[in-house]
């Protein structure tokens, strides 16, 4: 569905990400992992259209959108959850929602996708006349990612859902995302929580200083020593 060929990124002329290679079939959860400032935002920006690559190509369903704009990227499913979540904090929960379906003219189905998060996060429904800024960390990472749902998407960024959350929703976050990629989405997990990342991927890579430096799938890089060592605390 996505392959990344050999991208690479700069800042200002200064190099953030070197020859990344990452692919993400249909139906996986791919995860992204690695500490802070290693390049896993930039990555998923970058396949958003909102940094443009020093060099390389990004090819979503056989079509290269390496120079196509980030507002055009919508339309072909992709999406991203940003980090630090990005709502509109003096908006209601639903308006949040109903700003996530802009693309979309089929007031029909953006109405069973509405039903189908507060299906996911009941708690959305139940304060979906409340003011987004005054939910709980937890509660807005779910509003965020049911906003990103009504995007319809194909593919779905997630970066760092567990971000500055209360352990006990992490859990619940990260099995809604398995109960989301089950019923057939495809999703690219960012998260520093490598281990409980690593868990729900089919498949993983490890992102350290701007290149991969390990890949292979969620099991096998659960029980790879390296891993362990540096991530895990084994
Ligand atoms: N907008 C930006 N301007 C300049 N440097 C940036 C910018 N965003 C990220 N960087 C740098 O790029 C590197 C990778 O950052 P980032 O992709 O945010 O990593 P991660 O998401 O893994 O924490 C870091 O060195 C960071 O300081
Ligand atoms: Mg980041």
């Amino acid at each position: 569905m996505l392959s990344l060929q050999n991208i690479a990124i700069a800042y200002n002329g200064v190099p953030a990400i070197h020859d990344v290679s990452i692919d993400v079939n249909e139906g996986e959860i791919v995860a992204l992992v690695g500490g802070n400032g290693n390049g896993k935002s930039s990555t998923l920006r970058a396949i958003a259209g909102l940094n443009s690559l020093a060099s390389g190509r990004i090819v979503f369903g056989g079509q290269d959108i390496t120079a196509l704009q980030a507002h055009r990227r919508p339309a072909l499913g992709i999406c991203l959850v940003p980090e630090g979540r990005r709502l509109f904090p003096k908006l209601t929960v639903e308006k949040n929602l109903m700003l996530g379906a802009f693309t979309r003219r089929d007031t029909v189905e953006i109405a069973q996708s509405k039903d189908y998060v507060f299906e996911l996060f009941p708690i959305l429904k139940e304060r979906r006349k409340q003011i987004a800024g005054t939910l709980s960390g937890g509660q807005q990472q779910m509003l965020a990612i049911g906003r990103g749902l009504m995007a319809k998407p194909r593919l779905l960024m997630l970066d760092e859902p567990s971000w500055g959350i209360a352990p006990k929703l992490v859990t619940k976050i990260l099995d809604t995302i398995q109960q989301i990629n089950a019923s057939g989405l495809t999703i690219l997990l960012v998260e520093q929580n490598v281990k409980r990342a690593l868990e729900i991927a089919s498949r993983g890579y490890v992102l350290q200083t701007g290149r991969v430096v390990l890949s292979g799938s969620g099991e096998d890089l659960l029980c790879n020593s390296e891993i362990q060592k540096a991530y895990l605390g084994i």
